[in-house]
């Protein structure tokens, strides 16, 4: 193989205009590199070779994604440094004001809002898909009563697709879209169900009568009464916290989710890696482990002394830091004034005021502003969940309802989208050079 000397732009590219030079110093041949949209194909860094010819071409070498698009996509926009977010363009604080949990999962999928009769017609669809096959129940038996309720709530979504098994006709448009709407409705019936049975208590059937929040809260807490009456308060909070966590551009369970999905598997095994990668304590499962911390640190007279050995490298104070805001997370500004309200109904207890001299602190500190961190979405949920009595290895299934709206409409981009593949990063070997086998044990 001979190495170009000077690679010319590919005529496929159809550059706009804006090309970058590179000179290689190992070579001295100049390559164009096209420039599209702030960002050069990795895929073009090949055509960079040296004159060995086992060379296969330059890599780009990017541990953890920090600098690469893996995707184009049109469902949400970040902008880190300024703090915004926007659901297919639509403000997120206009959303958690005046949206549904259900619209936004409408818009998510669609990119519009719905009008009136699509609306009507997604809600009876989702409420009518809420059950769950019977032998859901036995299966849920089988775990401890002491099994954490994410571990069972991704087992038991893996488990839809052994109901479901028309669902791995992915290209189908009518099986994506009766695959979205159960995983939609059953979400809620299989975390309440988790719930129940951490608790020994019966499984409480929906209640097709209720708005999906409500049906939910209905499951988790309805003892004898024949209708629940939920707490407008809670139902409320709940409706602008699934709002606020549906989707997050290419976070680490929605990578997870179009990763898995593109070896083209099921739907539900899909949802079910974005669950696994969710339970991690530096993604969702930080807002169970803010709550834990809050609980370690146990006054607000110990604070100063946990921010000490946060900075002297004990630990992280969870809750603060994200990969892409650098400023505050519009998301935790509006959850932050939610908890006001929650507080101002169910009253102000000591963990809050640990938290609120936490962030008190951690704000004013050089370690944390030098390094940009601020508390972030997951900061103040945990702390809204509790006082609503939900557990605190609860709280990061509640987040996992809610993002399961974003991680189907991201699902179905990258099966859309003509210039996705299986997803197959490539690696620096760094190991043994060929070696001849020489046993040392006795078979
Ligand atoms: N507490 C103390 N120091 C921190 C924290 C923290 N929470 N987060 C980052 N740092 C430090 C980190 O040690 C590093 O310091 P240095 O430059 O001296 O080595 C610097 O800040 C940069 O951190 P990083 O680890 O390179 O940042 P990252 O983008 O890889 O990690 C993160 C992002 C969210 C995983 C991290 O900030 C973290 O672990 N936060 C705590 C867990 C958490 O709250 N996660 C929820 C994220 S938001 C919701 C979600 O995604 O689900």
């Amino acid at each position: 193989m001979t190495p170009p000397s000077t690679a010319a732009v590919p005529p496929d590219a159809k550059v706009a205009g804006d090309v970058i030079e590179v000179t290689d110093s190992r070579t001295g041949a100049t390559h164009s590199l096209p420039v599209t949209d702030g960002a050069i194909r990795a895929n073009d860094l090949k055509k960079i070779r040296t004159q060995d010819e086992d060379d296969p071409g330059l890599l780009s070498y990017d541990p953890a994604f920090l600098n690469t698009a893996s995707c184009r996509s049109s469902i949400t926009y970040i902008d880190g440094d300024k703090g915004i977010l926007r659901y297919r363009g639509y403000p997120i604080e206009q959303l958690a004001e005046g949206s549904s949990f259900l619209e936004v999962a409408w818009l998510l999928r669609r990119g519009e809002l719905p009008n009136q009769t699509e609306y009507d017609q997604f809600v009876h669809d989702i409420t009518y898909h809420t059950y769950v096959h019977e032998n859901m129940r036995k299966f849920l038996e089988g775990f401890r009563y002491d099994a954490h309720p994410m571990a069972m709530l991704n087992s038991s979504v893996a488990a839809l697709a052994s109901f479901y098994p028309t669902s791995r006709n992915i290209m189908d448009e009518k099986e994506r879209n009766i695959s979205m709407i159960r995983l939609l409705a059953k979400l809620p019936t299989l975390a309440a169900f988790c719930y129940r049975h951490a608790k020994g208590l019966p499984f409480v059937y929906p209640d097709n009568r209720l708005s999906y929040v409500d049906n939910f809260l209905s499951m988790v807490a309805r003892m004898t009464e024949p209708k629940y009456e939920a707490n407008p308060i809670f139902s409320k909070a709940l409706e602008v916290l699934f709002i606020l966590h549906a989707d997050h551009e290419q976070n680490c369970s929605t990578s997870a989710v179009r990763a898995v999905g593109s070896s083209h598997v099921d739907p539900f095994s899909a949802m079910s890696a974005g669950i696994a990668a969710l339970f991690g304590p530096l993604h969702g499962g930080a807002n169970e482990q803010v709550l834990r911390m809050i609980e370690e640190i146990g006054s607000v007279k110990r604070v100063p002394e946990f921010i000490e050995g946060v900075k002297a490298g004990k630990g992280k104070l969870m809750g603060f830091g994200h990969r892409v805001y650098k400023s505050y997370d519009p998301r935790a500004t509006i959850v932050k004034k939610l908890a006001d309200e929650v507080f101002a109904v169910v009253g102000v207890d000591k963990d809050l005021e640990i938290a609120l001299e936490l962030e008190r602190i951690a704000l004013s500190d050089d370690y944390f502003i030098s390094r940009k961190l601020y508390p972030n979405v997951d900061f103040y949920t945990g702390l809204i969940y509790r006082s609503m009595a939900f557990p605190t290895d609860f709280f990061t299934v509640l987040f996992a309802i809610a993002r399961t709206a974003g991680w189907l409409a991201q699902w179905e981009e990258m099966l859309l989208d003509k210039e996705q593949k299986i997803a197959r990063p490539r690696q620096i070997y760094t190991g043994y050079d060929e070696r001849a086998y020489a046993r040392k044990i006795a078979l």
